[in-house]
């Protein structure tokens, strides 16, 4: 089994293939932190503990005259609060007395084979082979019968474990849960970096990498949605870690909505680690009896650098998080009109886009924004889902049907959670949005924010959305989400219960999820919220691919995607090739390195394809027909990024290894051109060393050692923003 209790030495040990990681119940009943990293078998790490008399940081009640048992100081598991340890708290609750304590000490544990259950939270799950066992542990506080349920899932052969945390109420009393952490892990060093997606709408998910200081260093999110600004996933690394080398902690929460992750290295050089649902306006009512689950955190550990971290999240996000049957299907090469035609279009520039797209190998038609209500532009019809008959005289199944006859699939564009104040059903239903009492709510994209914590806007949303997608063929469905959430709170709930709202839309979009999604297997969906505001492993349990940014200029991309790729899969970015100058940023690119930056994903186009000249067609079919041969090496292959576009400026370039490392697809833009350039080399990487291979367009062959010390020469013809693609096949 993954997971044992020593009996003897009071000790947790959880094992994956080439992790450990060790807790140790303390004298005084407390769960002590001891390891987690490098796979070991040692079964009682406590040495590694020195106690120590510390000035100024109490000694808890039991622990008599010994001043040398501080929390304020010990590594621990879950961390008690108000009562002797300063640092980070995973819990704040306050009690039926008006206190605010919780002190939790071990009162009991099971292990059992198989993996605990989340209700109406997405998680992973175990799939074919997998060996997973978990682990629970009962924190209760004496005084208050309050109890905290520490989960740990080990997935064995996947190197991975999963975490999660379950107020019980046992008390006699209703309390509130203020705070609760999903994961809290204490180190005992702290010489790390701490890496972290930011970024903003059209630019999300920038690599960003600090060297721990003392005091707390914060990323999240209190947007009602995981958002552009941070994502929720963190790394801490050693100073000296690279791709390549060195060891890595990586923390991604399955979880949409607010999210914290903080890291704070305290007085002695210790650091902790905490992740879970924002505190802020967050305060769970809990009467006697009732409980509350914690949002999953996903725990991978590399002790040869960055490169293997992704590789274990990207094969456990691709085989363990996503129901859709879509995952291992390859995914339809689609033309969306959004870029194309914005809201201005009708049947026949719909019909036009999707015959020159026809001509191009492309297999799937998505109508976006602008086909329902009056909806000529931003401002109006969201919540009213019948089509716009004006734009399109034949309904959603006249144009279906054309698309079909053409060979093509269709796919549509909906937005949900939404209601516009110009709608019938705002007009109907002023009360269903979120809205705070004297106020005026605010407004984001002209738009409100249906208050979707209540089952009868649920309902209505299910209904409506489902008789969409039942009334015509629909095989594709880009869900959008178009604005942040403010005003978090529900007409219909008590004023005690306003401090779960946040989290109880959250709740209520997977409940509406489950019945529109997981009861359309048929069709593949597409996550998306202006872009990437809303990519995480929560969005991916059901939707196999999200819409990675508005900004689709493939040079803004290489950044957006060298940020994704660390704990996302490839699969599971949507990327799409569109006109130049690009609208966003204006820069132009050529058409075949916009189509190469694209193949870093799931490729797709968005533009006018009536517009294109006969050679940019040819290029876009050449494009395709490539992405299809590489189809399985990019997206089941292992990922290289083989240069930081934050570091080095004058090229980006990646790399998809097959499983067996026999076949390899090596792409490069070139980023930064002077005259007379100096000759640069691409280094690749993840070959078999005695292996030889041939490398597209060179003559002879190569020893997979060669390319990967001496590498290939980068083309010295390449002009700026050129690219060029290598297969490196084993001979
Ligand atoms: C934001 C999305 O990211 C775009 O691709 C497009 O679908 C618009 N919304 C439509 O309103």
């Amino acid at each position: 089994m993954s997971v044992r209790y020593i009996d003897s030495k009071k000790t947790f040990l959880l094992q994956t293939r080439n992790s450990a990681y060790q807790m140790k119940i303390s004298e005084y009943g407390y769960l002590l932190h001891l390891y987690y990293g490098e796979r070991l078998e040692d079964e009682d790490l406590g040495y590694l503990i020195q106690m120590q008399d510390r000035g100024f940081s109490p000694n808890p009640n039991e622990a008599g005259n010994d001043r040398t048992f501080s929390l304020d100081v010990l590594p621990q598991e879950f961390s008690s609060d108000g009562s002797c340890d300063y640092r980070l708290s995973s819990i704040e609750v306050k009690n039926g007395d008006g206190s605010y304590a919780f002190v939790g000490k071990v009162v009991r544990h099971e292990i059992y084979a198989g993996k605990y259950t989340l209700a109406g939270l997405p998680s992973l799950r175990p799939s074919g082979q997998d060996t997973v066992d978990t682990l629970e542990i009962w924190l209760q506080d004496e005084a208050t019968q309050l109890t905290a349920v520490l989960s740990y899932c080990v997935f064995e052969e996947k190197d991975v474990i999963t975490r999660t945390v379950r107020v019980v109420n046992q008390s006699p009393e209703t309390i509130y849960l203020n705070r609760l952490m999903s994961m809290t892990m204490d180190f005992m060093d702290s010489d790390y970096d701490f890496i972290h997606l930011d970024g903003r709408h059209t630019m999300e998910r920038e690599f960003h990498r600090d060297p721990l200081h003392y005091g707390i260093q914060t990323i999240g999110s209190f947007r009602g949605a995981s958002s552009h600004q941070h994502n929720p996933f963190a790394v801490l690394c050693e100073h000296q870690a690279n791709e390549d080398y060195g060891r890595c902690y990586g923390f991604s929460f399955v979880y949409s909505g607010n999210f914290v992750c903080k890291v704070e290295k305290d007085q002695y050089d210790q650091m902790r680690i905490i992740m879970g649902i924002h505190p802020k306006h967050f305060s769970y009512q809990l009467k006697p009896g009732e409980s509350f689950a914690a949002p999953e955190v996903v725990l991978a550990y590399s002790g040869k650098g960055l490169t293997h971290l992704t590789h274990l999240y990207h094969n456990i996000y691709r085989n363990n998080l996503c129901q859709s049957p879509y995952v291992k299907e390859a995914r339809p090469i689609l033309i969306n009109s959004w870029e194309a035609a914005y809201f201005d279009f009708d049947e026949k520039k719909i019909l036009d886009i999707a015959r020159e797209a026809v001509d191009m190998g492309v297999e799937m038609l998505v109508l976006d924004d602008g086909w329902f209500g009056n909806r000529n532009d931003d401002s109006a019809a969201l919540g009213d889902w019948d089509v716009n008959t004006e734009k399109l005289p034949r309904g959603l199944t006249g144009l279906s049907e054309e698309i079909h006859a053409m060979g093509l699939k269709f796919g549509l564009w909906i937005e949900p959670e939404m209601v516009s104040e110009n709608s019938e059903l705002y007009r109907r239903h002023p009360d269903w949005c979120l809205q705070m009492p004297r106020r005026q709510p605010s407004r984001g994209r002209y738009q409100l924010v249906l208050d979707l914590s209540r089952s009868d806007v649920r309902d209505y949303i299910v209904t409506s959305i489902n008789e969409v997608l039942d009334s015509t063929k629909i095989e594709y469905v880009k869900w959008d989400m178009n604005r942040f959430i403010t005003d978090a709170w529900s007409i219909i709930a008590e004023k005690e219960k306003q401090g779960e709202i946040y989290h109880r839309y959250i709740l209520g979009l997977y409940d509406i999820m489950d019945r529109i999604i997981l009861t359309h297997p048929e069709i593949l969906f597409c996550g998306c919220s202006g872009g990437g505001g809303r990519f995480d492993p929560g969005m991916l349990y059901y939707q196999p691919q999200i819409w990675c940014s508005d900004n689709t200029d493939a040079v803004c991309r290489l950044k957006i995607q060298y940020g994704t790729t660390f704990v996302y899969p490839v699969s599971a970015l949507e990327s799409h090739v569109s006109v130049c100058p690009n609208h966003q940023t204006g820069r132009t690119v050529p058409i075949k390195t916009r189509g190469i930056a694209a193949m870093d994903g799931i490729l797709g186009y968005e533009l006018d394809s009536t517009c294109l000249t006969k050679a940019e067609k040819e290029i876009c079919r050449e494009q395709i027909g490539r992405y299809r041969k590489y189809y399985a090496l990019i997206t089941e292959g292992d990922y290289y990024r083989l240069t930081n576009p934050y570091e080095f400026a004058e090229y980006v370039a990646w790399e998809h290894v097959s499983q067996d490392k026999k076949e390899a697809l090596l792409s490069l833009v070139l980023t930064e051109r002077e005259s007379n350039d100096a000759q640069r080399y691409v280094k690749a990487k993840g070959l078999i060393p005695q292996m030889h291979y041939r490398v597209e367009g060179m003559e002879g062959t190569f020893s997979g050692q060669l390319l990967m010390s001496a590498g290939l020469p980068v083309p010295s013809s390449l002009l700026q923003y050129e690219a060029v693609q290598y297969e490196i096949r084993a001979v």
